[in-house]
């Protein structure tokens, strides 16, 4: 049985490849157009939006795992939240990663609150009427400018700062950013009940 994820991120892919021990397909290496617009305020809501997107389009129906992810910074009221991904765009114009970190601690400037957390929600769906959802986060702050480190990870890992290892989230390696990390996180839980469903007890 093959298990699809929804994404086009293939960082992504490979952090979740590695937390459930298992290869998995995504649309752009399969030959398949998938640009759901992510229309929801909820991250659960997105991951439900992209995982019905991509079911729709598989011709032989196999699982699919979703997730939609972000950054909540406490002092800018939670944001970019569920608009991460697009933060700082107009209409003419995409930033890449580093600008948008960059963008982000501008905006922050000096402010002594530099709480934040990333939130993954992550659906591991069957159908409409048979779908497991979990929401994970994981806590941190955002870094001053002159903290911005590493290169590991992707966008906004360089200035998400972990105290309890005194790095930012972009000098762990990929095992230790796993291991705490809001995709990790729910990760485990869609391997836990994707191991009750091989096991035949649901
Ligand atoms: P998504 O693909 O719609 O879930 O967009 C998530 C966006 O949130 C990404 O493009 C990143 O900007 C940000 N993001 C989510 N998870 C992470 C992470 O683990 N590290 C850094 N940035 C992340």
């Amino acid at each position: 049985m093959n298990i699809w994820f929804a994404t086009n991120n293939k960082h992504k892919k490979t952090e979740l490849e590695a937390v459930l021990g298992t290869k998995l397909k995504i649309p752009s290496e399969e030959g398949l157009e998938f640009n759901p617009i992510e229309s929801g305020s909820q991250f659960y809501e997105n991951t439900l939006i992209k995982a019905s997107a991509l079911y729709e389009l598989l011709k032989i129906k196999e699982p699919v795992i979703a997730d939609d992810s972000g950054l909540c910074v406490d002092a800018l009221d939670g944001r970019p939240g569920v608009h991460s991904a697009y933060y700082g765009y107009t209409e003419n114009k995409k930033l890449s990663s580093h600008e948008q970190n960059l963008l982000l601690l501008e905006e922050l400037g000096d402010s002594k609150n530099r709480k934040a957390r990333f939130i993954c929600s992550m659906v591991l769906y069957f159908g409409s009427g048979r779908f497991y959802i979990v929401q994970e986060k994981m806590e941190g702050e955002i870094t001053r400018k002159d903290g911005i480190k590493g290169d590991g990870g992707f966008g906004y890992d360089p200035v998400f700062f972990l105290p309890e290892y005194n790095k930012t989230l972009a000098q762990l390696s990929e095992e230790e950013k796993n291991a705490v990390s809001h995709r990790g996180k729910a990760g485990r839980l869609i391997a836990d009940y994707l191991s009750i469903i091989h096991n035949g007890k649901n």
